[in-house]
């Protein structure tokens, strides 16, 4: 255990591009939302300083509008498509023009719960950006007030190419007029592990409608040619905007308060439209058309976490959780297992992601569902033993895949180890 935590925090710190750090060399060398999310989590058991650092420089390429992009480039890098001549957004810094799960507000609760007058006196500089964040949530992506969240690219889900998205990726026309591009993704890691040509297109041809517009974001979600609902970042963003609440109550921030409890009233209700009485479950679903994704996934898994559902609802998704559990070695695979479209070794649709089952473990146990909430815990301690701090993992062997120095597989390990990473510190002075 000692080596893998030394692994883990050299893993970080050679990931370390001064003040952010980059998910993995190479593969991705920029500055990732949510990935910065789970790393500042992890840094902050060795180092606060340098985790608020992290934060505050993910903060730091906050829109005027309050939206934080899901890529920041603060220096070009040609080893990466798309890069910021793609995106063409016009900010300072360049970034991306949507943005990812907020796992922010939820990482910040945690190391304010456990640290010091320190992190109470980060959490107040950086409040009134969460809260700037969570209203463009609220309002950029449901314009309408439903309570329906809906994402505008499947890469704003983070669960990149994730079958979810086929509905609505199955009806994108890729113009005539789509910019030429080559892709890098597939020159550093094995092609049969990453997305298809043809899904590659229409990635691209979201980016050149939101760039059209000028990443006009509502026009892009009345007109823009994907709109899903996507149980992962309507859960994420309701625990988030839960734990924004409980942050704001420690912070005596009482003016927000009202507003915090009538966003998490309409996104708890909202929710019961992602309920899809053919499975059982929550599921993805085309906010235009109405049409579901059939399968139960990873991110399904997180209603727990964004407590939501009547009891026979949750004992269903329960129920689901014990089933995927057994047909697996090692659980949560992002896609469910005796589903066809299984496939065990290619990113989202099958691989257990380490920061996916951290809110599934803490969303279980909030539920008091112990038996679920340990065996994912334990899950993903022995993958990360017997692996080290690959990107995600094959949930059948255990198989270690994709980058293999990830630094938010390594800031999860830390977190789970957290007693054993301060003893270590104390050793070594
Ligand atoms: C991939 C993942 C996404 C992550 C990014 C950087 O695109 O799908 O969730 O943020 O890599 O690690």
């Amino acid at each position: 255990m000692a080596s893998r935590i030394e692994e883990a925090i050299k893993t970080i710190k050679m990931n370390d591009r001064g003040g952010f750090t980059v998910p993995t060399n190479r593969l991705y060398p920029y500055q990732w939302n949510w990935d910065s999310g789970f790393t500042a989590l992890g840094i902050w058991h060795f180092n606060k300083w340098r985790a608020w650092l992290e934060i505050m420089a993910l903060l730091d390429a906050q829109w005027e509008d309050g939206m934080v992009p899901h890529i920041v480039f603060r220096q070009n890098d040609p080893d990466y498509f798309p890069g910021p001549g793609v995106w063409q957004t016009n900010t300072e810094p360049a970034s991306s023009g949507h943005s990812q799960p907020p796992v922010l507000a939820s990482m910040i609760l945690r190391m304010v719960q456990n640290g010091t007058a320190y992190d109470m006196r980060k959490a107040h500089e950086v409040f009134p950006r969460l809260m700037d964040y969570h209203r463009w949530f609220a309002s950029a992506r449901d314009p309408q007030g439903t309570g329906v969240i809906g994402i505008i690219h499947p890469w704003e889900s983070g669960r990149d190419n994730c079958p979810d998205w086929d509905i609505g990726m199955n009806t994108i026309d890729v113009p005539g007029n789509l910019m030429t591009y080559k892709r890098r993704d597939t020159s550093h890691v094995d092609s049969d592990q990453r997305p298809t040509q043809e899904q590659y297109d229409r990635f691209i041809t979201i980016i050149q409608f939101g760039r059209e517009t000028g990443w006009d974001h509502r026009r892009i979600h009345a007109e823009g040619p994907f709109l899903m609902a996507d149980p992962g970042v309507q859960f994420i963003f309701l625990r988030a905007t839960r734990d924004l609440l409980t942050l704001a109550e420690m912070l005596g921030m009482d003016e927000v308060t009202d507003e915090l409890r009538g966003l998490i009233a309409r996104v708890s209700e909202g929710s019961n439209w992602l309920w899809n009485d053919n499975v059982g479950g929550y599921c993805a679903r085309d906010i235009r058309t109405g049409a579901f994704s059939d399968a139960i996934t990873n991110a399904s898994m997180l209603s727990f976490y964004g407590d939501v559902g009547s009891p026979e609802q949750r004992a269903s998704m329960a129920a689901h959780c014990r089933r995927i559990l057994a047909a697996c070695q090692y659980g949560m695979p992002s896609w469910d297992p005796e589903h066809e479209d299984f496939e065990s070794r290619r990113y989202w649709r099958g691989p257990v992601w380490a920061i996916m089952n951290h809110m599934l473990v803490t969303g279980l146990a909030d539920a008091g569902e112990d038996m679920l909430a340990q065996r994912i815990r334990s899950d993903t301690q022995k993958l990360i033993e017997k692996e080290g701090m690959a990107e995600y993992f094959d949930p059948l062997d255990g198989t270690g895949l994709g980058g293999m120095d990830f630094s938010w597989t390594a800031a999860i390990y830390l977190d789970h180890c957290q007693d054993r990473v301060a003893e270590l510190l104390k050793e070594t002075g």
